[in-house]
């Protein structure tokens, strides 16, 4: 992280990224939707937020990644942006924002640093989108590459299964990482990679990459907030690592409240107001009268 005192520290830039790279200092980055979990990330120091599509699933309960829209995102951006003001904010490019042609792509990426407040987009895909990162990167928007598992397409790729098990897919892993540096993405996340692709890919490449279930030597690691505190009740993936039950001490605490409701022990003495005295003594004159 880049300094825990918010007072010191300064806006974490995509320079910021390069040059933590060259210093081996590691990256941190997590996901988050809303105000108050941006600001208590940024009070932490996290160096970087990313918007991910996983709101689509964690938040509004879609089954996986498709559904969610631009108009979606939008506003859990722009909350992000008011809790946090340090690290480096990234939108996440949702499924069709970005494949149908580059004018859109550009667009949609002008949307999430105009309309959104972000510093950044991320795009899913290799090879296959280098084109449209150029075009966003000519426009001015920084691009976050994502390869390996990219859950917009996993049904193309099988499912979640985990990429560069054999040298052809390392090879295309390698390429996937290159041609999205030559594009000019100033990163690239690597989700589900094996450990030894993901040293090898993040040696060859000078961006730093991003790691998500993809071992211990990448630059930096991203995890989905709901995941890191235990909020997400279907399932938690197996490379990612609870630190909470925060979905248990949330039911703890809606059970407790209801039933102090219920025995009418809530509200207390002190979440009560009250009437001045002679305010009150006038009232039960009237009602007398
Ligand atoms: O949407 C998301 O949260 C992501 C991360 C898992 C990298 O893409």
């Amino acid at each position: 992280m880049s300094g825990h005192d918010p007072a010191e520290r300064q806006r974490v830039s995509v320079a910021t990224f390069r040059s933590m790279k060259k210093q081996g200092r590691k990256i941190v980055m997590v996901t988050a939707y809303d105000y108050p979990s941006a600001s208590i990330a940024d009070s932490v120091g996290v160096d970087s937020i990313l918007v991910g599509d996983s709101y689509g699933m964690v938040v509004l309960g879609y089954d996986n990644t498709i559904p969610v829209t631009m108009d979606e995102l939008l506003p859990a951006c722009r909350a992000v942006r008011r809790g946090a003001t340090h690290p480096l904010l990234i939108g996440d490019m949702p499924f069709m924002s970005f494949q149908a042609s580059k004018t859109e792509a550009v667009r949609n990426a002008g949307r999430f640093v105009k309309d959104g407040g972000m510093q950044a987009i991320k795009v899913e895909g290799g090879r296959d989108v280098s084109r449209i990162v150029k075009a966003i990167v000519r426009a001015g928007i920084p691009v976050l590459g994502h390869i390996g598992v990219t859950p917009q397409t996993a049904t193309i790729q099988g499912g979640y299964k985990i990429q560069g098990r054999t040298a052809d897919s390392a090879a295309d892993l390698i390429e996937d990482a290159a041609s999205l540096e030559e594009a000019g993405a100033f990163g690239i996340v690597l989700e589900m990679v094996t450990e030894e692709v993901a040293e090898i890919v993040t040696e060859r490449v000078s961006v730093p990459t991003i790691g998500i279930g993809s071992g211990r030597f990448c630059d930096g690691q991203v995890l989905v907030l709901h995941d890191i505190i235990g909020l997400y009740p279907r399932f938690t993936p197996r490379f990612a690592k609870r630190y909470a039950d925060a979905a248990g001490l949330l039911k703890q605490s809606i059970e407790k409240y209801a039933s102090e409701v219920r025995a009418g022990t809530f509200p207390e003495e002190q979440n009560v107001f009250r009437m001045e005295e002679d305010q009150r003594q006038q009232l039960n004159a009237r009602r007398k009268t």
